[in-house]
């Protein structure tokens, strides 16, 4: 069990960081933007060389994950290491005392996920896992309208995540491309930000009905292209795209449609806010600034260009924005917003439309 007092703000909670490749640097800045509240004790990778380049660049120390969960001084571990060993990863440092929080997805299957939740609610320690986009003040705008009726009864929603990905990024990792460490193609690796963000702002599905394909990569197992209809729990109709196939790339999109409002979020901007009764908010500008206009009025997108730098909702934000409320309920004991049946759940949706693309029929979300 960690030694740092964790209740006492001026003691910062001691972090390690495990797995150095691409999502990391956000994650070591992020914690890094955090102090004095945090600090960034050691990282941690399979390749030492990667986890001792890194440390010298950001001025931690590198340890071996097992030095990691062995030292009293490490309060909490975030893993940014290939989806299909969170489960392992996790149960591991929980079982050596360590809050924990993992990228998304929390693992690749329902039953490693459900092992972990069950680890991780008797722990007595935090633990959550990283869907960053909840946080973008879109997001949170969209949620608080929804809760509090503005926009009726919801009646459709509408995920789009019409990506890109080359041949060069499946080849950038073993893991990558695999049902076993990726867990799924386009839809689980890229398009889990969505599906969590549909769950957690509509409800939960009731089932699905799905088809994919792989159209666009080689050496890969796992779809690049997926189309799902969504039944949701409430009753409410779904539809869902998600690829990595379609160059160049379009922009992620997110639409809640209710009976007296609705909203669209594109890339991580409210670009649509409308409420019946109500001046309807169109146009672009920083995710700070959508919100603002959300509540203010009408203006233009070349309006919003002139918001200082301070205003910008900057990718990297929403990380320091998850990892903060962690740190906070690690503080007040208090549950993270995405907790371990969240995690659960994305992973489960996104299982239950494998299953039926791959049998034809309706699948039930467990
Ligand atoms: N939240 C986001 O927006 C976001 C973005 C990208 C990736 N991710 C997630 O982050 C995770 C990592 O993705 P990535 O793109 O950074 O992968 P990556 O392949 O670039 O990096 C993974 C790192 O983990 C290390 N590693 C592998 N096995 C290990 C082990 N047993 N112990 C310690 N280190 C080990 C590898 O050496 C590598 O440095 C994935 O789960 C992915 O879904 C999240």
């Amino acid at each position: 069990m960690s030694q740092t007092n964790q209740s006492d703000p001026s003691s910062p909670v001691r972090f390690a960081l495990v797995g150095c490749g691409s999502i990391a640097k956000t994650q070591i800045k992020a914690l890094q933007e955090l102090t004095p509240e945090v600090e960034l004790a050691y990282i941690c990778d399979r390749v030492p060389e990667r986890s001792a380049e890194l440390a010298r660049e950001f001025s931690v120390g590198s340890v071996s994950f097992e030095e990691a969960c062995a030292n009293p001084d490490v309060d909490a571990v975030t893993f940014c290491t290939p989806s299909g060993i969170h489960a392992g990863q996790a149960i591991e440092a929980l079982r050596s005392g360590k809050h924990v929080i993992v990228e998304k997805p929390m693992d690749v299957t329902v039953a490693a996920c459900e092992k972990l939740k069950a680890v991780a609610e008797s722990s007595g320690l935090q633990f959550s896992v990283i869907s960053q986009h909840r946080f973008d003040p879109s997001s949170q705008k969209v949620r608080e309208a929804i809760g509090s009726g503005k926009f009726g009864d919801l009646i459709f929603a509408e995920a789009r995540i019409p990506w890109y990905r080359t041949q060069e990024y499946y080849d950038s990792g073993d893991w990558r491309g695999t049902w076993e460490l990726d867990g799924g193609g386009c839809l689980m690796n890229q398009g889990i930000h969505t599906v969590d963000l549909m769950l957690w702002l509509a409800g939960k599905a009731k089932r699905v009905f799905a088809r994919m394909k792989t159209v666009a990569h080689e050496r890969i197992e796992v779809e690049d292209l997926i189309s799902v209809q969504v039944e949701f729990e409430s009753g409410m109709m779904g539809s869902l795209v998600a690829s990595t196939a379609l160059y160049p790339g379009y922009p992620v999109s997110l639409g809640l449609f209710g009976t007296s409002g609705s909203a669209m979020i594109v890339g991580d901007e409210l670009e649509t806010f409308a409420v019946r009764g109500e001046e309807t908010i169109r146009g672009k500008g920083s995710n700070a600034h959508a919100l603002q206009v959300a509540t203010g009025g009408t203006r233009s997108a070349t309006a919003e260009a002139d918001k200082s730098k301070k205003d910008e909702w900057n990718w990297g934000d929403a990380h320091r924005e998850q990892l903060k409320e962690f740190v906070s309920c690690i503080r007040s004991g208090a549950e993270p917003t995405v907790s371990a049946a969240d995690g659960l759940n994305a992973v489960s949706f996104i299982q239950s439309c494998y299953e039926s693309a791959r049998s034809g029929d309706w699948v039930d979300v467990v």
